[in-house]
């Protein structure tokens, strides 16, 4: 499919049915993943495809304790915003729900993991939390997420997990020193699966020459 189109309605689905995942179509989606760029073409990020039912459900398990906690938080926050803010954020509410439910039952968990000895972190000593290590892993899991989503399968980016990391690391095997930075789920869509999104313009999101001059 045409790449604006597929990044422009690449959405969290969130509702997956349990069909399997061909494997050489697992392969593709992790192959793009492979194409990203990474900081000095480290490529500190290896992912596991979870895809065997006692794995799944443990970590469904883990999900489902935090996206109760994560969720009843949000609605309780809900009922102070506007009206298209309620219904657009309780209908991911619920479809949050819905996958925290089905999670064990989805084909393909996807987990990524970075080793962050091998990765170019230049603003470790900025004095706030760092973000360029991710910059080494996260533009893989993008290109997992379009894979995905040309491929016509529904998957959403989820972190909630990496709170439970120790947990997740002894039930996969991820070696010392390694950490886990993204969960996919991927499957077929119950629903009608990608669509359109909701972002805001450029207008309000770039600027030119300098802070707060609008490009458009
Ligand atoms: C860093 C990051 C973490 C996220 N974590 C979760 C998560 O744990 N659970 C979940 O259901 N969605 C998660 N999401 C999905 C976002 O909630 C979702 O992309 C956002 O609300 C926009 O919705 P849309 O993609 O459907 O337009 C995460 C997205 C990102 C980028």
């Amino acid at each position: 499919m045409e790449l604006r189109e597929a990044m422009s309605t690449l959405r969290a689905v969130r509702r997956l049915q349990s069909e399997p995942i061909p494997r050489e179509l697992v392969s593709r989606l992790f192959e793009a993943a492979t194409w990203a760029p990474t900081g000095g073409n480290a490529q500190p990020w290896r992912a596991i495809a979870v895809m065997a039912a006692e794995p799944k459900a443990r970590l469904a398990e883990l999900y489902a304790a935090r996206w109760t906690d994560y969720a009843a938080g949000n609605r309780r926050l809900l009922a102070d915003a506007d009206e298209e803010t309620r219904i657009a954020v309780g209908k991911a509410l619920d479809a949050g729900d819905y996958l925290a439910e089905h999670l064990h039952e989805v084909p393909l968990i996807a987990v990524f993991c970075f080793d962050p000895k091998r990765m170019a972190i230049t603003d470790i000593d900025q004095g706030r939390p760092s973000v360029v290590g991710g910059g080494s892993v996260y533009p893989a899991v993008q290109n997992f997420l379009l894979a995905a989503r040309a491929e016509g399968l529904g998957c959403v980016l989820t972190t909630l997990l990496c709170q439970d990391e120790p947990e997740v690391k002894s039930l996969l095997g991820i070696p010392d020193g390694w950490g886990t930075c993204a969960h996919v789920p991927v499957g077929w869509p119950v629903r009608g699966g990608h669509g359109p999104i909701r972002r805001r313009p450029v207008r309000e999101m770039v600027y030119v020459d300098g802070w707060g001059r609008c490009l458009a």
